[in-house]
């Protein structure tokens, strides 16, 4: 049966990039539902298709447009149908590139910035007009404040273990990044708007939250006694909600993590034995080009301080190789850096020029046959560290959440707290318990256990 304009509107989203655009990609559907759009996992179905992209190396980007390329087809096959599609683009790349989307793509209906989103039910009638709409404003505050807040059903339908923005934007500019200029100055929302948050999560049947930032440790939001709070001490307040039996947060800058975090690891066992700790580099030389506000020693004393109070924590970074001017040597720092360390986990890349941020306009850029050489020997040490993680594993018990259904029948996907994937019988129990399960076998991504 065809579908008639009577229907309920259709909206699709495609989520590219970092955790925070996961969530925004949930707080745009939200507020678009309440204007009659009803998620869909099919492109085809969409009456309005969404991109919400993300700008951080060039690859990222330049994917989007191939994507456009793609879904106009689409677009163009319903064109005077009853059923016309519409396509926007959200995220850091319209707020990049903004006008620039529409003339280099004509089939893009609206481009939204990543602080505009509370407009995009407004935004979308106006399209729908006929009328192309650019928004790239920073409203930050006004976001937050006018985005609606989540049913219990849309929590429920995205399962047991969710994201909440406590703090967005940046104000660090290390030199390669285009956040600051994307997402803006920092801001922190408040405790009572997060914990709102998180209660409502909870209510619904959330069990754990990943507090998100760009800068998460960097959050400083007024409490409720008038101070203004840090990270660690939100944490414990989020510890008190009944229910809410994992936190994390992520991400983190070497600078801000302070004492009171600190703390919140030695005291909270809700609070998951795991850290994101980008580094970028091992040489202070790069490290200080890089704009990143602190030394290789630094670095270390955060990681032994955390292990001081959390033995069994796992560490986790972001790497950047043939950052302008990395010589060798500095690169061989690096590695010096991971072996010193030990991480559980990683994610590494070749530097990619930003236009706008100060590394594009740097003497000395590495040529990409070396990038590529540094990044694959990092990446073989990253991943031997991670396979080691993983295999100690093997023959212990840990708390699983029960997070989702496997791909076998008879499966279930887990998380252990160490963020790991675990596969489980689904006889164990059901989705949103944690249970004690014996691990068995380690994969490099991915536990089993019974
Ligand atoms: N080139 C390569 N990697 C980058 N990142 C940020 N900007 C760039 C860039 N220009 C990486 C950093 C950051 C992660 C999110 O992306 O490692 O921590
Ligand atoms: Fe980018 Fe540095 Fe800010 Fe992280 S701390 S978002 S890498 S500028």
């Amino acid at each position: 049966m065809s579908k008639t304009s009577a229907d309920p509107k259709k909206v699709f989203v495609k989520t590219y990039g970092c955790q925070m655009n996961v969530y925004d990609s949930t707080r745009m559907q939200d507020a678009l539902e309440l204007d009659g759009y009803e998620p869909t996992d099919s492109l085809e179905d969409a009456d309005l298709v969404l991109l919400n992209t993300c700008h951080i190396r060039e690859k990222a980007a330049e994917k989007v447009y191939s994507e456009i390329g793609r879904i106009r087809k689409l677009k163009d096959a319903r064109a005077g149908s009853d059923r016309p599609m519409m396509i926007g683009v959200t995220g850091c790349v319209a707020q990049a590139e903004g006008e620039e989307i529409v003339s280099r793509a004509p089939a893009v209906d609206l481009v939204v910035g990543p602080q505009s989103y509370h407009h995009l039910p407004a935004l979308v009638q106006q399209a729908k007009t006929g009328n192309r709409v650019v928004e790239t404003n920073f409203e930050i505050d006004e976001k937050f404040k006018q985005l609606p807040a989540a049913t219990a059903k849309q929590h429920r339908d995205r399962g047991v273990a969710a994201f909440l923005t406590v703090q967005e934007g940046c104000d660090k500019f290390c030199t390669f990044c285009v956040v600051p200029y994307t997402r803006g100055a920092e801001v922190s929302r408040s405790v009572k708007q997060i914990v709102e948050e998180a209660k409502g999560m909870v209510a619904a049947g959330v069990r754990e939250i990943t507090l998100l930032g760009q800068n998460v440790n960097a959050w400083h939001g007024a409490g409720p006694d008038g101070r203004e709070w840090r990270l660690g001490e939100l944490i414990f307040e989020l510890a008190e909600i009944g229910g809410l039996d994992r936190l994390r947060y992520t991400t983190s800058h070497p600078v801000d993590m302070d004492e009171g975090l600190i703390a919140a690891h030695r005291d909270l066992d809700c609070l998951m034995p795991y850290l994101h700790l980008p580094v970028q580099a091992g040489s202070d030389r790069i490290l200080k080009a890089m704009n990143r506000h602190h030394s290789v020693a630094d670095y270390f004393n955060v990681i032994e301080r955390m292990r001081e109070v959390r033995a069994d924590i796992a560490i986790s970074g972001d790497f950047i190789v043939g950052f302008p001017g990395e010589t060798d040597k500095d690169f061989e720092d690096t590695m010096r850096l991971v072996e010193t360390v030990k991480y559980a986990s990683a994610f590494s890349f070749k530097y990619s020029v930003r236009p706008g941020t100060p590394g594009a306009d740097m003497n000395d850029q590495v040529p990409e046959h070396v990038k590529n050489e540094r990044l694959q020997r990092l990446q073989a040490l990253l991943n031997q560290q991670q396979e080691g993680f993983n295999g100690d594993c093997v023959g212990k018990e840990m708390q699983i959440l029960m997070e989702k259904p496997g791909r076998k029948p008879g499966q279930l996907i887990g998380r252990s707290p160490w963020l790991q994937s675990v596969i489980v019988p689904d006889t164990l129990g059901q989705i949103g318990d944690i249970v004690k399960v014996r691990i068995t076998d380690a994969a490099p991504n991915s536990l089993v256990g019974i």
